[in-house]
């Protein structure tokens, strides 16, 4: 019988700081996750040097916590898997060198772990992925089409061309001085307004690429001309019409996608993976067209630790790890999932 493989993982690519320790890829043993949320919502946004501050201040506290409520030691993790990019970076560095710190105490290797890989598989933990599979990757950074073949192996077949869809919600929220992060608070005013606002359906093309400036820009004017004319912004109605527009368009590509490449499994991936109406009309469109759905629960859609430990599950049969003398820098700046 194949010996069981206990991971320690650490997410601190953005605004939370979290640990973690997963078994064999789909088991969460015990997570802490430490938001920032509060502290940047004066501000409208993550201001990344008070965020690297406050995971300096976070991460051996969570990582206290984390072993209190797992019960297990460091030293008895089989490896300590690590975000390396993307994201903003002083705050990697800090998780980077609690990882790196870990691995060199108790001799134990590390595996670094990109941040999309891991939001794809926190699909992992609801139910085993079936290849081949679309992933529709939606967060603050991302907003991607990509094809898996196989574990760990990631074709990007489409892009956003400027800001990622989770960025455009944070900015409406922010004209809209509703607060920050804007995904959440956006949907649920989406539920109570009305779509009367004439907003444009943004990069309707053939292409399986997105994009979000010119809608964010459209909203931004729109308020603005009101303003002019003493006009009230019915902000609710200017929520649901910017959100329609948004779901309209990520699930009309996603579903022709799926159809073009005859792929019968769909994984929903990323913080905005958590919005309701999203989620709602990707479910309706997959019964009818005979698609599997996954989505990660709520919790394991937002930035996370457990989500790294099961993506570093596969990272390390396939070979990933570094023993941390040999270990280079693992910043990744290439933005991009790639098969090693
Ligand atoms: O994946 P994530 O936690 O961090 C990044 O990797 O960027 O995604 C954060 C993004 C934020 O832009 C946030 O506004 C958005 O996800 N988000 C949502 C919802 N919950 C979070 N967007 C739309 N609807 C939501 N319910
Ligand atoms: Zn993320």
């Amino acid at each position: 019988m194949k010996k069981d493989l206990f991971i320690l993982a650490i997410e601190t690519s953005c605004d939370e700081t979290s640990v973690a320790i997963v078994k064999n890829g789909y088991q969460e043993i015990a997570s802490v996750i430490m938001s920032q949320s509060e502290i940047h919502n004066k501000y409208g946004g993550v201001v990344p040097e008070i965020a690297s501050r406050n995971h300096e201040m976070n991460i051996t506290i969570a990582l206290e916590e984390l072993v209190l409520k797992s019960g297990l030691l460091i030293k008895d993790v089989d490896a300590i898997a690590v975000t390396h990019g993307p994201g903003l970076i002083g705050s990697l560095l800090v998780g980077l060198m609690a990882a790196k710190t870990l691995s060199f105490l108790n001799d134990i290797p590390i595996v670094p772990v990109h941040h999309i890989a891991g939001h794809i598989y926190a699909s992992n933990l609801e139910k085993p992925m079936q290849f081949p599979l679309l992933t529709l990757v939606v967060s603050g950074g991302h907003t991607e089409l990509i094809i898996m073949q196989e574990d760990y192996s990631f074709q990007k077949i489409g892009a956003t061309l400027d800001d990622a869809v989770g960025e455009a919600y944070d900015k409406v929220a922010r004209l809209l001085e509703v607060g920050y992060p804007g995904g959440p608070i956006i949907d649920q005013m989406a539920k109570k307004g009305e779509d009367t606002y004439d907003l444009p359906l943004p990069l309707d093309d053939k292409s399986y690429n997105f994009s979000f400036s010119g809608l964010k820009s459209a909203v931004s004017n729109l308020i603005n001309n009101e303003k002019q004319r003493k006009k009230e912004i019915r902000k609710n109605d200017l929520a649901t019409s910017f959100q329609n527009r948004v779901v309209t368009i990520l699930v009309k590509k996603t579903m022709r996608a799926l159809e073009e490449h005859q792929i019968e499994y769909l994984v929903l991936a990323g913080g905005v993976a958590a919005n309701k109406q999203l989620r709602k009309e990707l479910k309706k469109q997959c019964q009818e067209n005979n698609i599997e759905l996954s989505i990660p629960n709520f919790e394991h859609c937002t930035d996370n630790a457990t989500m790294i430990g099961a993506a570093a599950f596969f990272a390390y049969n396939l070979g990933h790890s570094q023993n941390n003398f040999k270990a280079k820098s693992v910043i990744d700046l290439n933005d991009k999932p790639t098969k090693k």
